[in-house]
């Protein structure tokens, strides 16, 4: 069976400059990838060319076995790819249920056109949409949540909208940008739960871009350690956590 998504020796070349240098990587269905490594390594960049907002200078990008290098990121959601973005931005001035309903009704695909055209089909994708929306919204334990307007929130709920929106599009793999910055220790706890709780009901697979060895340790199948630009280490978390040269170059500071 083909990989949720796979990497094939991707590059990033800015210039003289190689950000990334030969990244191979496989995300199995209904698996939790972790991808860490120190400031600079290239984990944004490659996150980046994951989504199609970063063009990679070599390499293949795999969907579900489809080759998507050359697609734009909403063509890769369209095959179902999510993500969360690390600085949260949801749609500002519109309720949290409305946020989810933009994900939702794109999703329908009935979208954009049957909209414009005022057309019959309208008030059924609209309904439907709601209808998903107000369920991801129940399975996340958020419905309390529905009409208050995002800027409101403070950042620990507007993360678990941003969850909440990216479920909508009902992802087969979805992408997390650092899920647990600016939350606290209580809240990163409740967030590592609930990822799982996804994980395991939802089956979709994750990789994870995170600095936070207590959010990675628990959630993750397999971890994949980047530096310079290149993998450094790859393998259980475990295994990854203990190896000499990942503590050399990243964990040492933090594990002090
Ligand atoms: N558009 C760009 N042009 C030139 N250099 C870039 C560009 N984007 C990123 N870089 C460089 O590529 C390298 C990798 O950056 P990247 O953002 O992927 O690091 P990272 O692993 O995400 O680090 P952090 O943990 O700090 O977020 C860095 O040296 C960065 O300065
Ligand atoms: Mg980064």
């Amino acid at each position: 069976m083909s990989a949720a998504l796979e990497l094939r020796d991707i590059g990033v070349q800015f210039g003289q400059f190689q950000a990334v240098d030969g990244v191979s990587l496989t995300v199995n269905a209904g698996e939790v990838v972790g991808l860490i490594g120190p400031n600079g390594a290239g984990k944004t960049v490659t996150f980046n060319v994951v989504t199609g907002l970063q063009p990679s200078t070599r390499g293949q990008v795999l969907l579900g076995g489809q080759d998507v290098t050359r697609l734009a990121a909403h063509s890769r959601t369209a095959l179902g790819l999510a993500r969360t973005f690390q600085v949260v931005q949801l749609f500002a001035g519109m309720t949290v249920l409305e946020n989810l309903m933009v994900a939702a009704h794109r999703h329908t695909h009935a979208g954009v056109v049957v909209d414009a055209l005022r057309l019959p089909g309208r008030r059924r994708a609209l309904r439907s949409a709601e209808e998903r929306s107000r369920a991801v919204l129940a399975f996340l334990d958020l419905s309390h949540l529905a009409d208050v307007e995002v800027t409101t929130l403070p950042v620990g709920q507007a993360r678990l909208v941003e969850l909440a929106r990216a479920l909508c599009l009902t992802p087969k793999v979805l992408l997390l940008d650092e899920p647990a910055s600016g939350l606290d220790p209580a809240e990163t706890a409740d967030f590592v739960a609930l990822l799982a709780h996804v994980r395991s009901t939802l089956g979709c697979a994750m990789l994870l871009v995170e600095h936070d060895m207590g959010v990675v340790m628990p959630l993750c199948d397999h971890v994949v350690v980047m530096d310079f630009g290149k993998v450094l280490a790859s393998g259980p978390p475990l295994d990854v956590r203990d190896d000499p040269a990942v503590r050399a170059a990243y964990l040492g500071d933090e594990v002090a």
